[in-house]
Order: structure tokens, then C-alpha cells, then sequence
């Protein structure tokens, strides 16, 4: 798009692989850097991406998850007010908890235990986003916040952790597929090409209230591990281990609000980009 584009990672779940084609080109820069110390650069717009957002990584380090949300968005709020940026946060679905809702709706406060294992990603991100709102409140910062559902697709980290790459990497493996509690549990899956087009519209648009980014498309953790199994290695088998502590039980967005405010929609089916991402995992199948 003709944009300058500086991108700044501690490398903690990201790998430089995932950017190496850009390395090079005379409008692209990567910096090392952790959110949690200030960053001086020049910009317009910041997309404030940096933390980790899978369980088993979030919950490595919970306090420096909870840095990393809280000095960062600081610090990203801070280069925003002394360059005038405007700055889009990633918020998430997780900050409606386990929720009583359903779809979750921009206007659901969210049920969330605040003393539980993961709440040092999700008050980690409440907090991130009442920051945002005090900066816009206060200094007149210009802030977007994208509340992302589950994504996925090619170049997330084969360790992960969430459930699309479990799945996938375990069946190409040839071993048993992972579902917690009797996999009876709900998420929406949303392919990532879907989530970058919204979040390059809602940063482009006028709109500074948050906006659920997601895909409705709803299945259980169940049926997602067939749907995955009979694409990859039908001979896989489904193995069903004990629910993790506070694992929401049903998760889907409503996207009333990114469909009239921000004129997004998913474009992508959850099996299109489940297919594209498959022939990824296998590309890099010799690291795995
Ligand atoms: N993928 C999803 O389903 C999802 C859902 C909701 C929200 N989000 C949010 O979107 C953002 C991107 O998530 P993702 O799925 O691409 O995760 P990811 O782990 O693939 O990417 C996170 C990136 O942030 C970097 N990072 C982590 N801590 C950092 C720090 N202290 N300083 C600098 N860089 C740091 C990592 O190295 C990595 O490159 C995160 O803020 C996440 O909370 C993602």
C-alpha cells in the first residue's frame, strides 16, 4: 500500500522467518524490542499487536503477560500522544470471560474471574483497553480497539498451543487429536486475512468505540476435530482430556456493529482457511 512500516518484536512467540521476504525492501524496518521499555520512533499510525495469546504461552511468564499488556499499552499510548498516531489496539473476546451472553455483543462487560490462570492475559487486556479509553478521555489520543475472536492461519507458530494448530500439527503427526471436557464446548474460528482487512478498515475509519472482529461460523471443539481429522488423516483418532479451569464454555461474536459501522465481513470460510493453512503446516513440516 505505499506505507513506511517499522515492526517491532521481542521474538517471544514470533519468529523474524515470518517477515524474512520483507527484510530488504527500502520501506521496511524490524527492530528487537519489548513493548515494556519505550520505543522512540516517528509514526502515523501504530497497530499495537505485542503480547502473547495462547494459554500455555501467556501463562509461562503470567506477571510479564500482564507487563506486557499493561507497560506496553502504556508505552504505545505514549509514542500515540507524542506523535499524534492514531494507535489500534488487539483487544480480544477474552475480556468477556466465560460469558452469560450470547453472541457476545460490544456491549456485554464480560465475566471474568479475576484471580484465575487466565486472568493475567484477560484483565491484562481490560486494563489495556481502559487505558486506551483514559488516553482518548484525557489526551484526546485517537484509539481503535479490535476485540479478536479466535484466529488462525499460515505462519502461527506450530507451538502454540490454541486449538486450529493442535489439531492440524497433531494430525499430520499421526497422533491423537486433543479435545478437552468432551469437546462440547463452542468457538468461532476466523481465517487471519479476514481479521487484517477489518483491522485495517476500522483503523482507517471514524469509529473509536470497540469492535468484535470475528467469524460467527460457530462448531464445537468436537466437531472441529472430525472436520480436521477427515481432512488431514482420517486415521487419526480423537482423544477427550480433562477441561482446563475457567475454559469459556461458548464464544461467538456478534458483528452487528463491524458490519454497520466499519462495513466488515468475514469473506473467508472456517475449512478455506483450515485447507490453506493444512499446506502451510506441511511446508514447514521438516521443522516441526
Ligand atoms: N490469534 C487470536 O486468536 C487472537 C485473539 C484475540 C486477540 N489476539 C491478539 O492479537 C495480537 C496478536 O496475536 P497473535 O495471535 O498474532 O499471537 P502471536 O503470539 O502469534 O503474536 C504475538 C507477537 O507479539 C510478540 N510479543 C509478545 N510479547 C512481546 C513484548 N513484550 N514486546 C514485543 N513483542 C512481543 C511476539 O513475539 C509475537 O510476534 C495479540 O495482542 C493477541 O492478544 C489474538
Amino acid at each position: 500500500m505505499g506505507h513506511f512500516v517499522i515492526v517491532a518484536d521481542n521474538f517471544f512467540t514470533g519468529f523474524k522467518r515470518n517477515v524474512q521476504h520483507w527484510i530488504g525492501h527500502p520501506n521496511f524496518e524490524l527492530i528487537r524490542h519489548d513493548v515494556v521499555d519505550p520505543l522512540m520512533v516517528e509514526v502515523d499510525q501504530i497497530y499495537h499487536l505485542a503480547c502473547p495469546a495462547s494459554p500455555p504461552h501467556y501463562q509461562h511468564n503470567p506477571v510479564k503477560t500482564i507487563k506486557t499488556s499493561m507497560m506496553g499499552t502504556i508505552n504505545m499510548l505514549g509514542l500515540a500522544k507524542r506523535t499524534k498516531a492514531r494507535i489500534l489496539l488487539a483487544s480480544t473476546s477474552e475480556i468477556y470471560g466465560d460469558p452469560e451472553e450470547h453472541p457476545q455483543k460490544e456491549t456485554y462487560w464480560g465475566h471474568v474471574n479475576p484471580i484465575g490462570i487466565r486472568a493475567c492475559y484477560d484483565e491484562g487486556k481490560r486494563i489495556a483497553e481502559t487505558l486506551a479509553y483514559e488516553y482518548q478521555r484525557k489526551d484526546k489520543v485517537e484509539v481503535r480497539v479490535v476485540r479478536i475472536f479466535n484466529t488462525f492461519g499460515p505462519r502461527m507458530n506450530p507451538e502454540d498451543g490454541r486449538v486450529v494448530s493442535n489439531f492440524i500439527v497433531q494430525a499430520l503427526k499421526g497422533e491423537q487429536l486433543t479435545v478437552y471436557g468432551g469437546g462440547k464446548q463452542t468457538r468461532s474460528f476466523q481465517y487471519v486475512h479476514d481479521l487484517i482487512d477489518g483491522m485495517i478498515k476500522l483503523m482507517n475509519s471514524e469509529y473509536s468505540q470497540p469492535v468484535n472482529v470475528g467469524n460467527p461460523e460457530e462448531y464445537t471443539i468436537g466437531q472441529f476435530a472430525e472436520a480436521i481429522r477427515d481432512l488431514v488423516n482420517p486415521k487419526a483418532t480423537i482423544a477427550d482430556l480433562p477441561m482446563p479451569k475457567d475454559d469459556p464454555q461458548r464464544r461467538k461474536p456478534d458483528i452487528t456493529r463491524a458490519k454497520t459501522e466499519i462495513g466488515w465481513e468475514p469473506r473467508f470460510s472456517v475449512m478455506q482457511g483450515v485447507e490453506e493453512t493444512v499446506e502451510y503446516f506441511k511446508s514447514i513440516v521438516d521443522i516441526l
